[in-house]
Parts: structure tokens; sequence; C-alpha cells
């Protein structure tokens, strides 16, 4: 079996983090709530090292969420980042104070002794570039452990018990903003506990076959495809594991992109060779949407049919007893909520919820154990061709959420997707497609007056998106270059009857979202 290791989630923003470093470093890792941890689980989880993540409460709080005494029973090496370091100090005997001295961003660790996490990155005497974000600081440090750096806000910025393989640091390795990070992260998880790093995707891909072919024995499989990433890398690597099984089903909207029905269909059925039903709802799916303007009765409208027509056509099939899908790690993860308010629906995504409740299938979900950028790794290493595995994320309820505030038409959706194509041939053109994480032209519902030779013209506004992001939670407007954005503008209203006027939204999310609805 592969090395693996536990991290222990205090409910930091930035625990997802510490996973992806891990596993990019060749060892498979998962997170678990603090809360969902004990003797039992570690044993069966066998994990090589443990991780204690950063998180929001105080360890001299009463009631502070701690590890359990397991964590430091099963023997064996712990590593606590920020509130993890303060938490496993509190416990085993030193002690941990609030401070009127907050460290947030940018700081410096001195690097006062050497220690096997800072091997090959940071010698002793050196000042390093890290990023704090902590209030308590650990001020007096249990039996056995030793400080390693300082730095102006905490004494024992990184600590280590080297008889115990027990090490903390107070700073955040995990980001970006502290260059060697990764770095350190690795030295723990090879060097201290002894992790090979042999967890790469062509590893995943065979032991991802081997669990599918486990899993559905001589059972079919049918999978929803939808044209993006993650149905398509699941679908792929299903049938590389039980061939003729599965059927894939595409419930085709007509709220797709220029082209991209063809080329779902021309893909699976020519270039993978995969059973594929593509049924054509469009005219079903318009005929239902007539009328409605409010994006969220949109979304519930088309989530409900897609079930529906599903529904039909794998019981046309003959049904099936698995359901695929392409459920990636991010919706599984179990959330640390410590401030218990609500949450608030800003947008009801979950488009497709209903379907494994309704259908009584198992589900199939290959890809549960995965980051995106992981998902798309494996995709690579099944030979889906780069456009597709590098494909931006497109919603469910495709562009009928591109055509905000108005009635969705035939009419409509044929402007949308000349104006969106071009932009997009554009940004393709100019290099800038995998730079940004999703890009989309919006048909406005307002007309405006232009000369278009030497007559008056009515005609549709645009408005083109453009976002960076890690994770679709926040985004940045992308900042094209004046020239690009008139150039774009000038063939949008050359090329496309029914707009003469093109906007560029700069807004960040939060306060907006990337979506217009
Ligand atoms: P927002 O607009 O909330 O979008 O900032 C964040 C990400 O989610 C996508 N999105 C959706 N995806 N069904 C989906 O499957 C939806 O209803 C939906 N709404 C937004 C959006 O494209 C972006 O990637």
């Amino acid at each position: 079996m592969t090395d693996r290791l536990l991290i222990i989630d205090f409910g930091s923003q930035v625990t997802q983090l510490i996973a992806r470093r891990v596993r990019e470093s060749g060892v498979y890792c998962e997170i678990h709530p603090f809360n969902r941890v004990d003797a039992e689980s570690i044993r069966k989880f066998a994990p090589k090292a443990i991780i204690l993540s950063g998180g929001p409460a105080s360890v001299t709080a009463a009631g502070a969420p701690l590890p359990p005494a397991a964590v430091y029973e099963s023997g064996l090496p712990v590593f606590g980042i920020c509130y993890g370091e303060q938490a496993m100090c509190a416990q085993l005997g030193g002690t941990v104070e609030g401070s009127d001295h907050r460290e947030f961003g940018r700081a410096e660790l001195e690097v006062t002794d050497d220690c096997v996490l800072f091997e090959g990155i940071w010698p002793r005497g050196t000042r390093q570039q890290v990023w704090m974000s902590h209030g308590d600081r650990v001020t007096s440090l249990p039996p056995g452990f030793r400080p390693v750096g300082v730095s102006v806000g905490a004494p024992f910025a990184a600590i280590a018990d080297d008889k115990r393989r027990y090490y903390g640091v107070q700073f955040h390795p995990e980001v970006v903003h502290t260059p060697e990070g990764a770095r350190l992260l690795q030295n723990f998880t090879r060097h201290v506990a002894g992790c090979s790093g042999d967890w790469t995707m062509a590893a995943f891909r065979a032991q991802a076959i081997a669990r599918i072919r486990d899993q559905v024995g001589k059972g079919r499989v049918v999978c929803g495809l939808s044209g993006g990433v993650d149905s398509s890398v699941a679908a792929v690597l299903i049938h590389e594991a039980v061939g003729d099984q599965l059927t894939c089903i595409f419930v085709d909207h007509g709220l797709m992109r220029q082209n991209e029905a063809e080329q779902v269909v021309t893909m699976f059925r020519e270039r993978f060779n995969i059973a594929l039903v593509h049924r054509d709802a469009s005219e079903l799916f318009l005929r239902k949407l007539a009328g409605q303007t409010d994006p969220e009765s949109k979304r519930k409208i088309i989530g409900g049919l897609f079930i529906d027509v599903f529904d039909e056509e794998a019981t046309r099939l003959g049904g099936a007893d698995f359901l695929a899908q392409g459920t990636l790690y991010p919706d599984v993860i179990e959330s640390v909520a410590f401030d218990g308010g609500p949450s608030v629906t800003i947008k009801s995504h979950h488009n497709v919820g209903g379907l494994p409740e309704r259908m009584n299938m198992k589900l199939v979900e290959p890809l549960r154990e995965l980051f995106k950028d992981e998902v798309r790794a494996l995709g690579r290493e099944l030979g889906l061709p780069e456009e597709m595995v590098g494909r931006h994320p497109f919603p469910g309820p495709g562009l009928a959420i591109r055509i905000p505030g108005q009635e969705i038409t035939q009419e409509k959706l044929e402007i949308l997707r000349k104006a969106d194509h071009i932009y997009l041939q554009e940004i393709r053109r100019a290099g800038l497609y995998g730079e940004i994480w999703q890009a989309f032209a919006v048909l406005l519902p307002v007309r405006t007056v232009g000369v278009m030779g030497d007559s008056r013209s009515y005609d549709y506004a645009c408005a083109l998106r453009a976002v960076t992001s890690t994770d679709g939670m926040t985004a940045e407007s992308y900042p094209f270059s004046h020239e690009f954005l008139a150039r774009t503008a000038t063939r949008i209203i050359n090329e496309v009857p029914g707009i003469n006027r093109v906007t560029y939204d700069v807004t960040s999310k939060p306060p907006g979202t990337i979506e217009w609805e």
C-alpha cells in the first residue's frame, strides 16, 4: 500500500493547501476533522505521520478543539502548523498565551538551529521569508522540545523534539508566501515520516481501475457526461476499468457553447470508443424556460429537467446498477465550522444533486480523493486531449445564466454563442487561456444605440468577463491590455449581428460573483 499521511483539521482556511503540497511531494494524504479522529480511526487509516492544521480557535479558551490523546499515543511523527503547534504545546506541557502583538502576513524567520525540516533549504543563522497569521503564541516549550527558529512575534516560531519526532511551526509552510514551504513539508514527509513519495497519477490510475473493477463486478454503469473535465475523466477511467459495461448519457440541454455538443459526441464515440447516448433535449429545455427570468428559477427548472431526461434515458437502456459521478475531494471533505452561524445560499449550485436519491443506483465516484489539478493530471495520463483537460469550468445551467434578467430564446443563445466564441478565440490566440480561470461573454438585457456605416443601430450590449482564481471561491478580474479588449470588441461588433456595444467587467469576487446570475 502507498504511504499515507493524516491531516487533522482545526478549521483553517488553508488546510486544503497542506494536502495539496503533501500530495505534490508524492505522498497520499487525507484531511479529517479533529472531532472525527480517535485511536480506532488512526489505526484504520494507518498513516505514517500526522499533521495538525491551523485554525481560528484559541487554545487558551475553554472547550478549545484539541487533537485526541491517540495522536501522541500512536508513536507516529507529528507536525503542528500554527494552531496545531499551539495545541501540541498546550497538551504536552508547554504554555500558550494571547498576545497584543498579532503577526499577520509576511514575516522573517531567524533560523537559530539545525533541524531536519530545514535540510537543504535553510542553513542555521539565515533569515527566511515565511507567512504568519496568529494572535496567540507559545511562550514556553514542553519538555523534550528545543527552539530552532524565532520571529519578532513568536519566540518559538519553529520547534523540534527529534526523539519523539514532534515538530511545530508558527508560520504557514503550505502557502506560496512561504517560498520554501513546500520543501519544508517534503522534509517532514520524506525525512521524518520516511514516506517514499511514490504516489503519482500513474499509480493512482492503476489503483483506481482495480477498485472500480472490484466495486462494479459484472454490473452496468451509467455516467452523465457534461463536456466538463471531471465527468470526462471519470468516464474514460471507468471505461478503461470495465469497458462496455459503461454507457455514457449526454443530456444536451441546448445551453452549451458553440460546437461544444458535437465535440463531446465526437470525442467520446470516436476517440475513446465509449458507448454514448446523445439526447438532444434543447427544445424541451427552451420550452420549459419560456418566460423565466429569475436566476434561481432557471437553475431549478434546468436541474429538475436534467434529472427527468437522464432518468428516462437510463430507463430506456434497461437500467443500470451504478451511477458514475465526477465528485471531487473538496466536495467530500467534511468541514469544521466554529462560528455555528447559518450559511446563506448565494447560488444553488448543486443543480443535479437529486439524481442519486431518485435513481436507486449505487454510486461510483472514482475521483472523490482528488483535487481538480490532480484530475487534470490524471486526464493527461489517460490520454485526454489538452483542450479538454485544461478546459475552464462551465456551469451546469450553461448559457442560461449568461443571459441575465431575460427570457432565454434561441435567438439570444445564438448571439451569445457567437460573441463568446470570438472572445475565447482571441484569448487563445493571445496565449492567455491557461492563465485565466474562466472567461465568457454575457448578453445584457439592454439595447443601445450605435452607428454602423451610415445607419443607426439599436442592438444588445454584451459584457466580457475573465477572472483568475485558485478555487472559484475568490476571484480577480483579468487585467487584459486595452489593445486586446479593443480588438476583441471590434471583432464582436463587426461579426455578430445583434450586438453593437461591448463592455469589460472588472469586478472582483467578493463582492461580485464570477457569473452574473
Ligand atoms: P459564482 O458565480 O458563484 O461561481 O462566483 C463560482 C463557480 O461556480 C460556477 N457556477 C455554477 N456551476 N451550477 C454549476 O455547476 C451552477 O448553477 C453554477 N453557478 C455558478 C461558476 O461558473 C464558477 O466556476
